[in-house]
């Protein structure tokens, strides 16, 4: 293992308490049902609690286009406090009813296409994280972990393009820092991560898979390697973004 590389384990989760309170924010997303689907079966998890638009029971709805469902999340989780581990699992990176398109060139750049991925990509993921991080137990391991992108490195970017998308896990990274340096104080046992899956066969990347010079990974293995980082992770890299395979992504 390189320098500065995250210890990855079988997402056996045992760096945690046995008793696990979980929260999945897109918990009926590709990644994210994978996540929710391994936790509710994990031995080690005694609740886990989804959140998504498509969820039923109004309490568990989230649309981050929606401010009043993100307070309502709010009173929702300091219902079911404390949580052990929060994944946020959404993102966007098109869509045809929103009209969200990854830009090629400036020549494609609208305010509202690139205001629909800050408020999807960036804002919502924050706004949540502020009601999770005061919630996080502090008896025991506890991690607030945002599933980001490696586009979202300004140092790592050598194509270009997909402006807004970049340019909104780029400030999701940026709060992620952020985060973590806060709750250093307030909470020194919690721990905030940014995750990059790698490429992964759910409806966002669909578009954009013909041709991939590399893995095309599954749901359920894009889960497990997240897990393991999780599972892995200490307060040394809080703040930091970490690839699937445990590598940290440089800012
Ligand atoms: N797939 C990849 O290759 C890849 C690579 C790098 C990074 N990522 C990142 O991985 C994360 C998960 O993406 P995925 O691949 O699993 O894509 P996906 O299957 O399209 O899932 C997207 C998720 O985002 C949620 N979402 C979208 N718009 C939302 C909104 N307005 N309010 C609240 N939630 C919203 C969806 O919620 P609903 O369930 O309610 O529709 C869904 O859970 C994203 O952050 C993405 O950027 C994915």
């Amino acid at each position: 293992m390189a320098m500065g590389d995250v210890f990855k384990t079988n997402a056996e989760l045992t760096s945690f308490t046995d008793k696990m309170r979980v929260a999945v924010f897109g918990s009926a997303g590709g990644i994210g049902s994978a996540l929710y689907n391994m936790l509710a079966a994990h031995p080690r998890v005694e609740h886990v609690f989804g959140f998504s638009r498509q969820h039923p029971d109004p309490k568990f709805q989230i649309d981050f286009l929606n401010p009043d469902s993100l307070t309502r999340a709010g009173e929702t989780l300091a219902e079911i406090a404390p949580l052990h581990l929060a994944i946020m699992a959404t993102g966007v990176l098109h869509d045809d009813r929103l009209g969200i398109t990854p830009e090629k060139s400036w020549r494609h750049l609208t305010s509202q296409n690139m205001a629909k991925n800050f408020q999807i990509n960036s804002i919502g993921p924050a706004i949540i994280a502020s009601h999770v991080l005061p919630i996080l137990a502090r008896d025991s391991k506890a991690v607030f972990a945002a599933i980001s992108a490696r586009v979202g490195s300004i140092s790592d970017n050598r194509l270009g393009g997909w402006h807004s998308y970049r340019a909104s896990k780029a400030a999701l990274n940026m709060l992620l820092k952020n985060f973590a340096l806060e709750l250093r104080h307030r909470n020194p046992a919690g721990i905030v991560l940014g995750l990059h899956p790698g490429t992964t066969d759910t409806p966002l990347s669909k578009p954009f898979q013909s041709g991939l010079g590399h893995d095309l990974f599954s749901q359920a293995d894009a889960a497990q390697h997240l897990l393991g980082v999780i599972d892995g992770a200490g307060t040394d890299i809080s703040g930091q973004v970490v690839a699937w395979d445990g590598h940290i992504i440089p800012a």
